[in-house]
């Protein structure tokens, strides 16, 4: 049946209203009623592409989650998603991942993998092969290889390479160290003396106390896919693959492989995923806070909001972003430091439809 045919005038008064406040409020909202859904962070429409294609055909939502991510990887979006993205200190690429199967609650991750390209299927067979949840480090990277992935590879690209010398070059700035002398050079570090290290750094005035913090965190070096994919039964998964912040302190994990941090899925509710300072927004799992708002009641929108804000009151300088996506398909973002966009894949649309988010 046509869907137009489907829209009495009701439904038609409310979507206007909707798109009205969605205007007011620099958010978009749409109801997308029909499954398979797609839903991802930024402009990624080839990946988007992926896992909806994959999810028309039949796949279920965690291998059309693992289409979506890995071809992301492979197109290195953006430059910080799949290998040859962010170095850290050292000039080395590392893979974060996660996926969750919103049915099941099963969850599968690998943080800080070394010599593995394929993030999000390394993550997969540690939901599918293991009673574990994360594994990490050059473990996760011979687990990975020894279940069959390719490896072990460089995960360095000429672009990484030279992004770090420019950085070298440029004193190691800006960096993720703190507190810590000589601050303006590539080190060794020492702590500051005892004084300085024990003053407390109140939440509110971290900034002016504990030196800059987000800085350095910006469009295009701290990007992280994160995929929520309603397959035709409308069960929900999401994934995650990021190479993590570049210069990153080696061995640091951020928000990626975190659930309910990077993403979160509930096939009873809906889904959530995030983008930005995953250093702060891991410690509020924004993800699991959507998803749980909207299990309560919670419009996609307001959910969305709510989590930013209580990140917001705590670090006022913070760059972040949440999608929120609930059963009935309705979806929102909520965004603080830049503007946010998302893109969407529904069975109404022609192609991928890219949403726009202001702080
Ligand atoms: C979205 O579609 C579903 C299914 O048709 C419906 O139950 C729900 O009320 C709709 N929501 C809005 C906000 O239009
Ligand atoms: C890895 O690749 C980078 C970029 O192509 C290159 O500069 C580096 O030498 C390679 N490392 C090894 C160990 O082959």
């Amino acid at each position: 049946m046509d869907s137009q045919t489907q829209i009495t005038p009701s439904l038609f008064i409310l979507s206007l209203l909707l798109h009205s406040l969605s205007l007011a409020g620099g958010h978009e909202v749409e109801n997308s009623s029909l499954y398979p859904l797609v839903v991802s962070t930024w402009p990624f429409l080839e990946a988007v592409r992926a896992a909806w294609t994959a999810a028309d055909d039949g796949f279920s939502a965690v291998d059309a989650v693992v289409e979506g991510c890995a071809a992301c990887e492979e197109l290195r979006c953006d430059g910080t998603v799949g290998p040859g993205g962010s170095p850290d200190e050292n000039g080395e690429s590392t893979m974060d991942a996660l996926i969750m199967n919103g049915v099941t609650m099963e969850v599968g991750a690998v943080g800080a993998m070394r010599f593995v390209k394929d993030g999000i299927r390394a993550a997969k067979l540690v939901m599918q092969h293991t009673q574990h949840t994360m594994l990490v480090g050059d473990q996760a990277s011979a687990f990975a290889i020894s279940m069959g992935l390719s490896g072990p590879s460089n995960l360095s690209s000429p672009e990484s390479m030279d992004k770090w010398i420019k950085w070298k070059e440029n004193d190691c700035q800006p960096n993720f160290r703190k507190n810590v002398l000589p601050s303006n050079s590539c080190g060794p570090y020492h702590l500051k003396d005892s004084m300085d290290f024990g003053k407390t750094c109140s939440a509110n005035k971290f900034i002016q106390n504990c030196g800059s913090v987000t800085s350095h965190v910006g469009r295009h070096n701290h990007d992280t896919i994160s995929m929520a994919v309603f397959d035709r039964m409308g069960h929900i998964a999401v994934g995650t693959s990021t190479n993590g912040a570049s210069f990153k302190i080696p061995g640091r994990v951020g928000d990626g492989p975190i659930a309910g941090s990077s993403a979160y899925a509930d096939s009873e509710v809906g889904a959530c995923g995030a983008t930005g300072d995953g250093d702060i927004m891991m410690r509020f799992l924004p993800c699991y806070q959507v998803v749980e708002s909207m299990r309560l009641g919670m419009e996609p929108i307001l959910a969305a909001r709510d989590a930013i804000s209580r990140i917001r009151r705590k670090f006022p300088d913070f760059i972040g972003a949440v999608f929120a996506v609930n059963k009935n398909g309705l979806h929102a973002g909520a965004c603080h430091g830049w503007t946010f966009q998302y893109s969407v894949r529904s069975p109404q649309m022609k192609d991928v439809q890219v949403f726009t988010v202001v702080p």
